[in-house]
């Protein structure tokens, strides 16, 4: 018993650590599945804890009877011989009986968990259809006519309903920190619904693709905003509406806006000054570190950063135009951008991130993404449209693209699209 007495305090200290480690909170984990930011992730967590502290009595229970029996009838020498006995039916039905009572406590808060998180959406829940493309995400909010890609916003407080399909091949929609996981599946509609905590507070989490997809799986990525309910009202009010026109270089890309206020007549205060009205976006700069993409940019996919600041939006629409983009690509508010092949740009420059959530939302990257997507992401299905750059499908260089001062009007356009 002597050495028991000596072991016991570094296994409690062992046990200890180990939980200390593990609840370091969402800054040390950020991708952790272990938050109560929602009502899914508490109730599954709820279940997890439960689940340990059963299986943790039962392990802390059989391993004393266990270590106790090995130590009080070891055989020793001279002893005298052990009793043979066969069966004790008292002991065996109490060793049935408590593994079915223990069963019991597991079976029932679990299959409770399974059918809560199972069923319908409540009614008033926000319906988002998420559709899984290779290798990015597409959300559209039929509620509002909003469509948008690889960045999701949520209110708090209101129940998210995902609607779940795929254009192609299996995916799987993961957001660790709001919990639950539902794989896309073809021909198939699959739901996944839960609400954000009211008092979450504004916040970014990564989203992942779960079910190996292809060559850029693991750069499928989205993001998903958890924002107050009034902010949710802006964005999504803004969103819904098409691009705004554009007139505008680079060098007069921030509108001029005026100052006048104009006091009214009745003397109340005056009235705000006029200015475009943007919506909100998720502030660039609470984007926490972890939800930043960190990605490298190929070393050989060249471009000429300078002629970035000569970038003309009027130019880059039509180039937008004859450049083939509109092949693909949406833009409300431009009648001829209308296929949904690719992601829907309408409000491209209100986005944080671009590739599938793979690159930061800045000219450099968007340049080299216009220039070459096939270089920058595996298996990307956007088209070289660099000229000279090489073409894996013509299997040559590209002769009838854009030239790096041609995609430099485009970055000019695109970045107009706010
Ligand atoms: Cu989509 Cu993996």
């Amino acid at each position: 018993m002597l050495r028991l007495r000596q072991t016991a305090p570094a296994l409690l200290t062992a046990v200890v650590v180990l939980a200390l480690t593990a609840c370091g909170g969402m800054e040390s984990a950020p991708n952790s599945t272990f938050n109560h930011t929602t009502d899914f992730n508490t109730a599954v967590d709820g279940l997890w804890d439960r689940l340990l502290l059963l299986g943790t009595i039962v392990f802390v229970v059989v391993e004393i009877a266990l270590i106790y029996t090995i130590i009080r009838f070891r055989k020793r020498p001279g002893g005298p011989e052990a009793k043979q006995i066969h069966g004790n039916v008292a002991l065996e039905i109490t060793w049935t009986a408590i593994p079915a009572v223990i069963l019991a406590f597991i079976a029932v808060p679990t299959v409770k968990t399974i059918f809560q998180t199972q069923a319908p959406a409540p009614a008033g829940a926000l319906t988002i259809e998420v559709t899984g493309h290779q290798w990015w995400w597409e959300f559209h909010y039929p509620e509002y006519g909003v469509t948008t890609a690889n960045e999701v916003y949520v209110p708090v407080g209101r129940t998210a309903n995902f609607v779940l399909r795929t254009k192609d091949v299996l995916h799987s929609f993961w957001v660790p920190q709001m919990g639950g996981k539902r794989d896309l599946i073809s021909n198939k509609t699959n739901m996944l619904w839960f609400t954000p905590n009211a008092d979450l507070g504004t916040n970014a989490y990564n989203g992942f693709c779960l079910e190996y997809c292809g060559a850029s799986h693991a750069n499928m990525k989205f993001r998903m905003f958890t924002v107050q309910p009034d902010e949710f009202a802006s964005w999504v009010a803004h969103q819904a509406r098409p691009a705004l026109p554009h007139d505008s270089t680079r060098a007069t890309a921030a509108p001029a806006v005026p100052t006048v206020t104009v006091a009214s007549a009745a003397g109340t205060p005056p009235a705000p000054a006029m200015s475009p009205d943007l919506g909100y976006v998720f502030p660039a700069s609470e984007l926490p570190e972890h939800v930043m993409p960190q990605t490298p940019l190929p070393a050989r996919l060249q471009f000429d950063d300078a002629v970035l600041a000569q970038g003309d939006a009027k130019r880059g629409e039509t180039s937008f135009m004859m450049g083939g983009c509109i092949g693909c690509h949406a833009i409300n508010g431009n009648p001829m951008a209308l296929s949904n092949i690719g992601p829907n740009l309408t409000h491209f420059a209100s986005r944080h991130t671009l590739g599938g959530g793979l690159f930061p939302n800045d000219d450099r990257h968007l340049a080299r993404w216009i220039k070459n997507a096939k270089a920058m992401k595996p298996g990307a299905q956007m088209n070289v449209i660099g000229v000279g750059e090489y073409d894996p499908i013509l299997k040559g260089p590209v002769t009838a693209g854009l030239t790096d001062a041609q995609i430099a009007d485009v970055v000019a356009y695109l970045r107009s699209l706010k």
